[in-house]
């Protein structure tokens, strides 16, 4: 019984989807802690393929509890409809809490998401648009909507008439947009409160519980700790703390109470939106690691942006590990790999001539190192159909090895394909 957080290692869609669907089957309660519809991420097991969002990968073990964490934002109508996705296809929701203390975001939250990356022209993010930034944003302005207030539409109303004067303030001066109309916002978001409230929850003794009954929990993570507020490529980041702080803090769980911190890593690395990408490839060898025109193609699950890709950095890795406390890898996506001749890893960066081992903080800085790398033998032979660890080609073996010793951690599991079963269990963790 352990309590377990998978967290992305890289700048998002690392395949925690993936992980998390395998460990959630071995856990009584699942806690998404973070993020909100910006994420997504497809989740293949026996009942088909489903893109999920917002809802826990344990939605699909009826026994497991499943909890939205209050450090996540919700979009109700968003969340809705994959609840609805979900039932359609005979998976029983009933198993869901989402914590009273969630944040929701709002019509105008992705509004204010929009116009601000069209006034920032070439400086934009490449936000999602889905109203991330604003809503973490107003949280910390104490003029956030909470999911407990939808419940109670006296209440809501009173929080709606504050927010919405101030908001409508900024649309119309500062945005030059017309200004929202409180009573069609009212009615919409109290019917979302309404169908939602079989599931809102104050989940403090759920989770308080499942802690003293030593249950074994999985903390789910969403995006990636280089796209972290504090410690990701800032501005360049999302508006969340998806690390390890992030989880302790959006699933309501002592930092102490975790066992381990598995790090989810692509077997090389890829990037959606602006910001410094230093192993960034293109050409030939971007065709390589992009896979169009398969099903686990590098295009957006949320947004079908194209990815960025490139060589796996272990610079950024070890900063990754080291700032959570990294001690189990999940590396993901080795199959990508199985016909590429030579394997760069970015082991360094130049800066001014001089050699750096951490990535710089200021994205001018970052975007200027240039990647020292260190080429390995790729194995050049397919590993999809390949389930233990002793199957793996010699020199499979060995780049995952020399990863996890760039990192300074121990693989647990080596994903070779999308499937349920296509994983490589080296060291369980739950
Ligand atoms: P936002 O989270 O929509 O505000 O977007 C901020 C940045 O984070 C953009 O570069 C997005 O592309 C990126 N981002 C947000 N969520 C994800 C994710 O789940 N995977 C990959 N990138 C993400």
């Amino acid at each position: 019984m352990a309590v377990v957080a998978v967290v992305g290692a890289q700048w998002g869609d690392e395949g925690k989807g993936h992980i998390v669907d395998i460990l959630a089957a071995r856990a009584q309660t699942v806690i998404r802690y973070g993020g909100g519809n910006n994420a997504g991420h497809t989740v293949v097991n026996r009942h088909g393929t489903f893109k999920l969002h917002m809802v826990p990968a344990g939605i699909f073990e009826p026994a497991t509890l499943n909890i939205v964490g209050n450090g996540t934002v919700i979009d109700p109508k968003h969340f809705l409809g994959e609840l609805d996705g979900l039932t359609a296809r005979g998976i029983v929701v009933d198993n869901l809490r989402i914590s009273d203390r969630a944040h929701v975001i709002m019509p105008y939250h992705a509004m204010q998401d929009r116009f601000d990356e069209a006034l920032k022209g070439d400086a934009k993010i490449g936000t999602t648009g889905r109203g991330i930034g604003p809503a973490y944003a107003d949280k910390m302005a104490r003029i956030g909507i909470r999911v407990a207030d939808l419940r109670d539409p006296a209440l809501f109303r009173e929080r709606l008439t504050a927010v919405l004067t101030i908001k409508n303030r900024l649309l119309t001066t500062y945005y030059q947009a017309e200004p929202l109309d409180f009573e069609t916002i009212y009615r919409e978001y109290v019917a979302y409160g309404q169908r939602l409230a079989p599931y809102i929850a104050d989940v403090y003794p759920d989770v308080q519980h499942a802690l003293e009954s030593n249950q074994s929990i999985l903390l789910e993570g969403a995006q990636g700790v280089l796209l972290d507020i504090d410690h990701g490529t800032y501005p360049f980041v999302t508006s969340s703390q998806p690390g390890i702080a992030g989880a302790s803090q959006g699933a309501g769980i002592a930092p102490s109470e975790i066992d381990h911190v598995m790090g989810v890593f692509k077997a090389y690395a890829t990037r959606v939106g602006s910001g410094p990408f230093p192993s960034e490839v293109d050409g030939v060898a971007a065709d390589a690691l992009r896979q169009m025109g398969k099903p686990w193609a590098e295009v957006g699950t949320t947004t079908g942006r194209l990815r960025r890709v490139g060589w796996f950095d272990a610079v950024a890795a070890r900063y990754a590990t080291r700032l959570n406390g990294i001690d189990r890898l999940a590396i993901t996506k080795l199959d990508v790999l199985d016909e590429v001749a030579e394997i760069s890893i970015c082991v360094g960066y130049r800066h001014n001539g001089q050699l750096i081992n951490h990535p710089p903080s200021q994205p001018e800085t970052y975007a200027e190192v240039e990647p020292v790398y260190e080429v390995m033998p790729g194995w050049l032979s397919p590993t999809q159909g390949v389930r233990t660890w002793a199957d793996l080609p010699a020199n499979a073996q060995a780049y995952v090895n020399r990863l996890a010793e760039l990192c300074g951690a121990q693989v647990s599991m080596v994903s070779v394909g999308p499937g349920h079963d296509q994983i490589i269990e080296v060291m369980p963790v739950l």
